[in-house]
């Protein structure tokens, strides 16, 4: 039977802190991620499921599957909450470092990539504004995505609710920060904005975007 692993996490549990402490890094990798990986690997024992691809694949095979009016949707919809989520997870820590590692990264952003936020924003500073902003007006759980629209030829910035991901209509998904409560309320109660402004001031791992805007 096929079993998804969890995917490394690419730092120690205090790198983040006083940002993110360890306590809600290891309850959030832990706990959460771990879980819906977990859970994954039930269903696939439980039905049987032998998808060829890894969790990517498997997500896009659900929400078609879902979209194609399957006849077990309750299967499905739980597939697609599961992969989502392992799939955000898996993407928001690489989106994320070490203050240290943000500072240098944001040293050698590349260009093309400065270009094209400026384009799409006026300026690096107002697009973590925006980005901030977009964080805050996401009602309920969700993820808040730096994408790349390739029809339009831009970046912009836009959320997903629960375990979603632009990458279903098309976008291309360059940087993600978790909403969800978990991932802030021990550090931050209710202050959603203290949070993402920290993450944006603090801690976006540039390197990673860079090299996601370069592959495009
Ligand atoms: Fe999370």
């Amino acid at each position: 039977m096929k079993r998804y692993s969890l995917q490394l996490l690419p730092y120690l549990y205090n790198a983040l802190e006083p940002s993110i402490s360890k306590s809600t890094l290891e309850f959030h990798y832990d706990k959460h991620h771990r879980g819906y990986l977990d859970n994954i690997n039930k269903i696939a024992e439980e039905y049987n499921l032998e998808h060829e691809g890894g969790i990517e694949s498997l997500f896009v095979h659900a929400d078609s599957k879902l979209k194609g009016g399957t006849k077990d949707p309750a299967l499905w919809n739980s597939v697609f909450n599961n992969a989502g989520q392992v799939l955000n997870h898996d993407f928001f820590w690489n989106s994320i470092c070490a203050r240290e590692d943000s500072i240098s990264s944001a040293e050698n952003i590349d260009n093309k990539l400065v270009t094209a936020i400026e384009t799409a924003f006026g300026s690096i500073d107002q697009f973590k504004q925006d980005f901030v902003k977009v964080g805050v007006s996401q009602f309920g759980s969700g993820w808040i995505w730096l994408v790349w629209l390739p029809r339009e030829r831009k970046l912009q910035i836009v959320k997903t609710a629960n375990a979603n991901s632009p990458l279903l209509d098309g976008m291309v998904p360059l940087m993600v920060c978790d909403v969800w409560e978990h991932a802030y309320y021990l550090d931050y109660q209710n202050r959603r904005a203290d949070f993402l402004k920290k993450v944006v001031e603090n801690h976006l791992n540039w390197k990673f975007v860079s090299s996601r805007f370069n592959s495009l």
